[in-house]
């Protein structure tokens, strides 16, 4: 059990009180942000169109909009003592009895809150909106109810005194943070003036209790996993301006886990990964990421066995059906948006490590990780990796079945809605005289601060080319990322190839110009075969097609131990769409092979292999 929530707790260190610059956003923050050289764009500028990414957002929308909201709060209203309407209980992480239910109902504003910011969708308006005034009135219950002012939760005030005496490790305060990043979600998205009063009484609570303790008390509550309290609270400085809640983030440093890892040693070694991913700072930050992702990480980007950091590089040793849990691969995309921030691209260092870590992990785990013939977009908690894997087919603990309606609501479902109405974030980006374009998926940017909009398309990665498209006018210059896994990558504008530097591995950068209405420029993108081998054994690796892990599909037969593919026999099988495979084993069988975000409910199925002879 556990989980957590990352965060960007490099807000607390990059923000200073001056000018806002994320625009987009209905309530904008009010403090700037310092030592940044790029911005991601809000979400409220970027839509998805038609095609792989897109389709995860579908399904994920289908159950925002259908699931029960009176289901939801039964638990905040038991628990604030108001009627519960009759409402039916959930099951699973949310059930009345589940130590810290009510974990889930933050995702879920967030994820409503996004579906409005990008799609102007009123129904998801509607629900977060209506949502909050709900929870409104349970918090102004709380005194009625026992507790203190401003609390707000679904289980009782007394399991904080329980934990700060050192008689419960449930993670009261990791249920805390979704609530109220669901809350500043919904604030900043949509406006909804419910949602700031309801936070700022919450963090008011939190101020007030956590101020009455020691620094020993407090450290000892640390042990306890608290998501990103860090980040909630350093969020609401930027959204306020208010000192006060810097001070309150900073009573959630936690010195057993930021020591070293300023000093940049790798002790994540038994470490649970998703409870410390939340909490590390900027340089505590860069260190853990170039950790996780150089000594941590498997093939698809997902990290962790059983939820915990093992010895550094032990990939081989853990291809087991718990790796890959998906909480952590939605905090390390939060973390790499963040680094990105500080990085960019100039023509000094233009290095595309993170957006190349993000595209990886986007394009495998997380849309891998959801169920392709669920309706509602269901997630598996853990990615199996072990030979003959099969995803779906549970227990949770053995491997992950998939999450369900109202019987699951794990941290990883909870997750999984927020990030999947969250997958355009990162493909657009700005500076003073650019535009990024950091990931390739159709969508459409409203860069409305220049009155441009600017339109991807093609099938990308099903092809290797995606056109970009610009409407209105203005003059800025482009910064595009080749990925490291592209060699021999060209760039065209209006069919005119452009003399421009395309190493693999750096931004291709296109002076500013002034660009017509209907301008085209068109990226290609060469793909290969490559392998990933694992850290610690280089005879065992996955496959990959430009940022695409490519699974073996195996039927329903088991597999003991990872098969010896022949790389000379592997070919793509299908040059008009999709991306099919076949190879030859060193037994002589046939396999085909195949993306591995749409494989593996339906068949048994390899990610790392043994290999003989060469690409
Ligand atoms: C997603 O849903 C929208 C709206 O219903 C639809 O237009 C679009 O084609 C769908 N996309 C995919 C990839 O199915
Ligand atoms: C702070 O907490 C104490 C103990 O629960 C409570 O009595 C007091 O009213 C709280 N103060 C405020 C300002 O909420
Ligand atoms: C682009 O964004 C601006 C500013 O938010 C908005 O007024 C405009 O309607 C948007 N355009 C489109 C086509 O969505």
């Amino acid at each position: 059990m556990m989980h957590g929530i990352f965060a960007s707790c490099l807000a607390l260190a990059l923000t200073a009180p001056w000018a806002p610059l994320v625009a987009g956003q209905v309530a904008p923050i009010v403090t700037g942000d310092i030592g940044v050289v790029a911005h991601a764009f809000d979400i409220s500028q970027v839509t998805l169109n038609d095609g792989r990414v897109q389709e995860n957002q579908n399904r994920t929308l289908s159950y925002l909009k259908s699931v029960d909201t009176n289901r939801l709060l039964y638990n905040f209203r038991a628990t604030h003592k108001l009627s519960t309407n009759g409402a039916q209980r959930n099951g699973g992480w949310d059930a009345p009895d589940f130590p810290f239910r009510s974990h889930m109902q933050g995702h879920f504003l967030s994820a409503w809150s996004q579906c409005y910011a990008s799609l102007k969708d009123d129904e998801c308006r509607a629900r977060a909106t209506g949502f909050v005034a709900e929870l409104r009135k349970c918090q102004a219950n709380s005194q009625a109810a026992g507790f203190a002012a401003g609390y707000l939760s679904g289980f009782p005030e007394s399991e904080f005194d329980k934990v700060e005496n050192g008689q419960s490790t449930t993670v009261v305060y990791y249920a805390l943070h979704k609530t109220m990043a669901g809350l500043l979600d919904v604030w900043r998205n949509v406006g909804d003036d419910n949602a700031k009063t309801v936070l700022l009484n919450m963090a008011a609570w939190v101020d007030n209790r956590t101020g009455r303790l020691s620094y020993d008390k407090m450290q000892s509550v640390l042990n306890v996993e608290y998501g990103g309290m860090q980040d909630v609270l350093a969020e609401l400085y930027r959204q306020t301006g208010d000192q006060r809640w810097i001070k309150v983030a900073q009573r959630f440093d936690q010195a057993s886990t930021f020591d070293w890892l300023a000093r940049d040693e790798d002790r994540l070694n038994g470490n649970h990964a998703n409870t410390n991913i939340p909490k590390w700072y900027r340089d505590v930050a860069r260190n853990a990421w170039d950790m996780v992702i150089g000594a941590h990480s498997y093939a698809i980007g997902g990290n962790s066995q059983n939820e915990h950091f093992r010895a550094p590089n032990a990939i081989a040793g853990y291809l087991t059906k718990d790796t890959a849990e998906h909480c952590n691969t939605y905090n390390m995309l939060k973390l790499t948006r963040e680094l990105w921030t500080l990085e960019g691209a100039s023509a000094e260092n233009s290095n595309t490590r993170y957006m190349d870590f993000y595209e990886r992990a986007l394009m495998n785990h997380i849309l891998g990780a959801q169920d392709p013939h669920s309706a509602h977009g269901h997630i598996t908690y853990f990615s199996s990796l072990n030979p003959g894997a099969r995803k779906g087919l549970g227990p949770v603990w053995g491997g992950g079945t998939w999450s369900t309606d109202y019987d699951s609501f794990w941290c990883c479902q909870g997750s999984g809605v927020e990030q999947n109405t969250r997958l355009m974030d990162a493909i657009y980006g700005y500076d003073d005289a650019s535009l990024y374009v950091n990931l390739y998926a159709p969508s459409t940017l409203n860069w409305s601060q220049k009155g441009v909009r600017v339109t991807q398309s093609g099938d990308f990665p099903n092809v290797d080319t995606v056109t970009l498209t610009v409407s209105g006018t203005g003059t800025f210059g482009l910064k595009i990322r080749i990925p490291s896994w592209s060699q021999g990558a060209e760039v065209s504008i209006n069919g005119a190839k452009q003399n421009v530097a395309t190493a693999t591995g750096t931004y291709a950068q296109i002076p500013s110009r002034a660009w017509a209405n209907g301008d085209k420029v068109t990226i290609k993108l060469p793909m290969r075969l490559y392998l990933i081998k694992a850290n610690d054994d280089a005879s065992l690796a996955a496959i990959s097609y430009g940022p695409v892990v490519l699974i073996g599909n195996y039927g329903n037969s088991g597999v003991g131990s990872a098969p010896t593919i022949r790389l000379d026999t592997l070919k793509r099988s299908s040059s008009s769409s999709g991306l099919a495979f076949t190879g030859t084993t060193s037994d002589g069988k046939s396999v085909s092979l195949g993306p591995w975000y749409d494989g593996g409910k339906d068949f048994n199925y390899v990610t790392y292999w043994k290999y003989s002879g060469s690409l």
